[in-house]
């Protein structure tokens, strides 16, 4: 069964602009002024194609800026496409930026129920497992202080423990897992191979190649917002690394 499937999706972003003509200016030419804005728009992604089926772990490679963010962000319904179709089945549960769906206001304990029911479930079944995703994260001592006061990393133990307690059934993961520490990161290898046993769809950007290697199926290599090699993750790395870097 397909879990994500893509097909010709293009996602562009305005550009922004500088009036180098000073406001008035560009008011007072107003139809040149909208033609140069439109003319600008930045093509993240470019005609994508590609199908993750349900219990695959994919790893998205690729230079800064080559659109992974973008791409995951699509899956997770934070963006739509211009043109093209998104098809997702499955709960997603999105680990993207650092801290987003936090509070900062809010502690750590409160942020966790906070999560959970925004992922569906009651507050009685997230206050089931909190003592589990407490234990996993190791923050025993700070879950009672407000977000804002927690180092990135703490953030990042946080939201993956909250992620992979959830029952997800498509988990996105924007390289957060290079901000905890060794112990940590050995620890959620750990916990991505057991909840890939569950059939759980993983999308894992990462720039750390060996994380793909490791726990990867397979990987899709995008380079200027298109995919340039998708397979079993040893070939496409191969290629990937000795490519020049072409970031934009
Ligand atoms: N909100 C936005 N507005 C304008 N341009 C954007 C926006 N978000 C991303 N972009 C551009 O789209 C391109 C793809 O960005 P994206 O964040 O998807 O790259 P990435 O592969 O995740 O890079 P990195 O490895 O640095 O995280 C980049 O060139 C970026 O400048
Ligand atoms: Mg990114």
């Amino acid at each position: 069964m397909t879990a994500v499937r893509f097909e010709h999706v293009s996602k562009w972003y305005p550009r922004y602009h500088q009036l180098v003509r000073g406001f008035k200016a560009s008011l007072l030419h107003l139809p040149e002024t909208l033609r140069s804005f439109k003319r600008e728009q930045f093509l993240a992604l470019h005609d994508v194609s590609f199908q993750i089926q349900k219990g695959e772990t994919v790893g998205l490679v690729g230079a800064n800026g080559s659109g992974k963010s973008t791409t995951l962000a699509l899956i997770a319904g934070v963006l739509v496409p211009q043109t093209g179709r998104v098809e997702v089945k499955g709960r997603v549960c999105p680990l993207l930026e650092l801290g987003a769906g936090f509070h900062p206001d809010l502690t750590g304990r409160e942020n966790i129920v906070l999560n959970g029911i925004l992922q569906g479930l009651t507050r009685r079944e997230v206050l089931g497992r909190m003592d589990e995703i407490i234990a996993f994260s190791e923050l025993e001592y700070f879950l009672d202080q407000p977000i804002r006061t927690y180092s990135s990393g703490m953030i990042a133990r946080l939201g993956f423990s909250i992620a992979a307690h959830l029952d997800p059934e498509i988990l996105l993961i924007d390289e957060i897992l290079s901000v905890g520490d060794l112990h940590f990161q050995e620890k959620c290898r750990d916990k991505l191979r057991e909840i890939k046993t569950r059939q759980v769809t993983i999308v894992l950007v990462t720039h750390a190649s060996a994380e793909v290697r490791r726990l990867c199926d397979r990987a899709i290599w995008l380079q200027e917002g298109r995919v340039v090699g998708t397979g079993d993750p040893d070939s496409v790395l191969a290629r990937y690394e000795q490519s020049p870097c072409v970031v934009r």
